[in-house]
């Protein structure tokens, strides 16, 4: 064991996702920022998509990826609720991760509204067996609507068709972030 893995939510997200992952499958990543979850995705798919209202998110992305010789991605200076608009294919993994950069302007976070219609559309861009996989980050005032709206969303979909499961820890301060994951199992 290299790490403890429940202690580190990103990286328990993405235990996850790589059970979804293969050399043939489309990723989205609906909130690029830094690239570090576009990165892995490029790596480990055929083709990654990838949402940013940031300029400099995109381009600093775009960087990162070709600098490790990758070309298998685009990049959209659009927000992720008009992904539908951008791509023309099933996804098999799409990733969110919600908030603003740490190290960012932390006004430019992300919103309910957007991205209550922006989990709509992924969850028709998701192919049968695919998985959402949202980190939520419910630190913050916007964070907070942010978080019950999901799950409100996330247990009012039809059981015969999605599946939701939602990671939360119980004992630790400071409103540590929550993985809510979403599979589809009928096209
Ligand atoms: C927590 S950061 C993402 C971190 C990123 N996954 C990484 O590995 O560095 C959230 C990002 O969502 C972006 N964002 C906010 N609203 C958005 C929207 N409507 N559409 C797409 N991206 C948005 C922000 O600009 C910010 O870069």
């Amino acid at each position: 064991m290299s790490m403890n893995l429940i202690t580190k939510t990103t990286s328990f997200a993405k235990e996850i996702w790589k059970d979804y992952l293969n050399s043939d499958c489309v990723a989205i990543d609906a909130t690029v920022g830094n690239g570090n979850d576009t990165l892995f995705l490029a790596q480990n798919c055929k083709f990654v998509y990838g949402f940013d209202i940031q300029k400099e998110a995109i381009d600093n992305t775009k960087d990162l990826l070709k600098n490790h010789g990758l070309d298998n991605f685009e990049l959209f200076e659009r927000s992720h609720s008009e992904m539908d608009e951008c791509i023309n294919e099933k996804a098999d993994l799409i990733v969110f991760n919600l908030g603003y950069l740490p190290d960012g302007i932390k006004s430019v976070t992300t919103r309910t509204d957007t991205t209550i219609k922006a989990v709509e559309k992924s969850l028709r861009l998701l192919r049968k067996d695919g998985l959402l996989s949202i980190m939520i980050y419910w630190g913050h005032e916007e964070g907070k609507h942010e978080r019950e709206a999901l799950l409100e969303y996330a247990r009012s979909l039809d059981s015969k068709v999605f599946h939701s499961v939602y990671i939360n820890t119980i004992n630790q301060k400071n409103n540590p972030p929550e993985i809510l994951l979403i599979t589809r199992k009928i096209d």
